[in-house]
């Protein structure tokens, strides 16, 4: 039995050969997500994995339509595994904003399927580190969120170097779409086209175009000129009061696949241009409004970031940390007739807090002492009767090769004390 391509097993390191997933790379990425949107003022949340078929069908754009993991449940609903995670916080913050004060800031770490051509930085799985402000129409709002994004990468020991914010407008993509007589109801293919230019062939690009009244040498003319609107000079300028400047450029060539956007867009990519994006987000000021029917408008913003591609960045800059095992202390059981006090005394060191193992079945000494150097933890404690017939617990430190004697019941806390 094989897993289902564009799926991953998460093996604890050290990985066994050609797999190149970890869950310790997978828990280091969230312990740092977490962190930094903690610092930032965002509270966790999450949804189920599971949706209606609806939630998604009508508010995310025919692309990601093209690839839900949908089906028809046992009850006879048309249901879906959730492709992104914006529409059920929409829906979430819909249901129960009166309880939140505003701006209401949170994130979610999801794991998000979709149906894709499995290529380099695409997968059916990934998971991704979500961040959204709801309730603030201010561009100071898109200003904080670029910042939290840039400070996550940061986290990993990313620089300037290593990738840069591109930052974009869908209203100015508007506007000149609007100033060229574009018909309404082609402004999404219009987006959709631009979307596709960097990875498409210019002439099907320009085929795509010509189809709705524009040509590629307009639109190119637009990116390049590039002039920032009011709204992200306004966020360059935030940025930069942080000291963030160097991590953002002004990029028209970004507007997003998604339907639902409708202001300030930004993608996170690699500077030297090896990999997918890294990350990708902007403003919905309409789809909280959509998806509760008309109840509740409240403007909001926010981002993905995934799992794969930043891990696959990680790995490429030598930024992977490595992992250990993560155990305190091995406890050897030199004798079976101690295994019922060495049990005790290990007990009280999980207790107090201390990772610690052991052998389950009676083995040779010297081999579960392998076993613990194998497994890299600091203490070795073994029990042993002494003259008088009581036990006494011989703990040793590996790192400065010393072995001191306490009395078993008194391990944890001196070692919880810093006894070395
Ligand atoms: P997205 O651009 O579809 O946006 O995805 C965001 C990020 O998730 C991408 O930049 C990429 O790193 C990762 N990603 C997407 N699809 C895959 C895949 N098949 N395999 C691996 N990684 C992938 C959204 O999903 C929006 N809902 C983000 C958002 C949140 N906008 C506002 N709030």
């Amino acid at each position: 039995m094989e897993r289902l391509p564009g799926f991953r097993d998460f093996y604890p390191e050290p990985l066994p050969p050609s797999e190149p997933w970890s869950a310790d790379l997978r828990q280091y990425i969230f312990d740092k997500w977490r962190t930094v949107s903690r610092r930032y003022g965002f509270r966790e949340y999450d949804g189920p994995p599971l949706e209606t078929l609806e939630l998604f069908t009508t508010k995310s754009g025919a692309e990601i339509v093209g690839q839900l993991y949908n089906f028809t449940d046992k009850g006879d609903r048309a249901i879906s595994l959730r492709p992104e995670m914006t529409p059920t916080l929409a829906r979430m913050v819909a249901a129960r904003e009166r309880s939140y004060k505003k701006p209401i800031k949170w994130f979610a770490l999801p794991q998000l399927f979709r149906y894709e051509r499995q290529q380099k930085g695409r997968l059916r799985e990934h998971f991704q580190f979500n961040a959204d402000i709801v309730g603030e129409t201010d561009p100071s709002a898109d200003a904080e969120l670029a910042a939290l994004l840039i400070d996550s990468l940061r986290a990993f020991g990313l620089t300037a170097a290593d990738f840069v914010l591109r930052l974009s407008s869908r209203n100015a993509w508007h506007d000149f779409f609007v100033a060229r007589q574009g018909a309404p109801e082609a402004e999404y293919e219009f987006y959709q086209a631009i979307d596709k230019l960097e990875r498409e062939e210019p002439a099907k690009t320009e085929e795509k175009l010509r189809r709705i009244g524009f040509s590629l040498e307009e639109v190119r003319a637009f990116i390049e000129q590039g002039t920032p609107t009011r709204e992200l000079a306004g966020v360059m300028e935030n940025l930069a009061a942080r000291g963030l400047g160097e991590f953002v450029k002004i990029d028209y060539r970004v507007i997003r696949g998604l339907a639902y956007y409708t202001g300030i867009v930004f993608e996170a990519f690699d500077r030297k241009g090896e990999f997918r994006a890294i990350a990708g987000g902007g403003r919905y000021d309409n789809l909280l409004k959509l998806i509760s029917g008309g109840r509740v408008d409240l403007p909001a913003l926010g981002f993905g970031m995934g799992d794969v591609v930043l891990g696959e960045l990680l790995k490429a800059r030598g930024l992977v940390p490595s992992f250990t095992t993560g155990l305190d202390v091995f406890c050897l059981i030199e004798a079976e007739e101690l295994r019922a006090d060495s049990l005790r005394l290990i007990q009280s060191l999980r207790e107090a807090g201390f990772a610690t193992d052991f052998s389950l079945m009676p083995a040779k000494a010297d081999k579960q002492f392998k076993r613990a150097q194998e497994l890299g933890v600091s203490w070795i404690v073994r029990l042993v009767p002494n003259t008088e017939g009581t036990l006494e617990a011989r703990v040793k430190n590996l790192q400065s090769r010393e072995e001191k004697i306490y009395p078993p019941q008194e391990v944890a806390s001196l070692l919880r004390n810093g006894v070395k």
